[in-house]
């Protein structure tokens, strides 16, 4: 069976994001970055294929090394960090600011307030080494600000991912050297509140 594949992005995908320029996140970040989000893609794609070719013998897979486990394993880090970029992307070029909509409303319910969510998220942006992710988590229905150091972890099951924030390096080393605090503070004035609240209603 032929197996499904993921849209490979490109120009028309970071167009509203170039929109952060003015803030300090400059086209020349997001084009380069692009590049690396069409790896992702690419990369989900041809495991896809190999994984649709691979015979699924019980007796051929090993946990220390086999075809299978390279696969599977490579494949969570291939498609999670395309979904983290296809978050990351569309959640920014807006006009930033505090959150308005449902997310207000949630953020301010799991929060107190959205100072004290900007405060977490920062804070989060920080300590992780790779990303922070705000989702809402269906079982207790509220969000929850997880961190993640690499494109496939340390998300929980049955969330919906409503914001993303790339704190890799290749984010915003070319516009802020290695200050990432200046860069999340840049990053505040760029989220696009409307996106994330399409995000929070697709996943209701
Ligand atoms: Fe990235």
């Amino acid at each position: 069976m032929e197996p499904k594949l993921v849209h490979v992005p490109g120009d028309a995908d970071i167009a509203k994001a170039l929109n952060t320029a003015s803030h300090g996140i400059s086209e020349a970040t997001h084009k380069a970055h692009l590049g690396l989000w069409q790896g992702y893609a690419n990369k989900t794609n041809e495991i896809r294929k190999a994984l649709a070719e691979l015979e699924m013998d019980p007796a051929k897979a090993n946990q220390i090394y086999s075809q299978v486990r390279a696969l599977k394993v490579n494949y969570a880090f291939a498609y999670g960090g395309y979904k983290n970029h296809n978050v990351y992307f569309d959640t920014i070029g807006g006009s930033g600011g505090p959150a308005t909509g449902d997310i207000a409303t949630l953020i301010n319910e799991a929060y107190g307030s959205f100072e004290n969510w900007q405060k977490e998220w920062k804070t989060t942006g920080i300590g992780a080494r790779g990303w922070a992710y705000l989702a809402y988590d269906h079982d207790e229905q509220r969000l929850f600000t997880f961190m993640g150091d690499a494109q496939d972890t340390y998300p929980a099951w049955n969330s919906t991912l409503v914001l993303a924030l790339d704190v890799y390096e290749h984010a915003y080393f070319l516009d802020f050297q290695t200050a990432r605090a200046k860069y999340i503070d840049a990053y505040f004035n760029v989220i696009d509140w409307d996106a994330v609240n399409a995000r929070l209603k697709k996943g209701m």
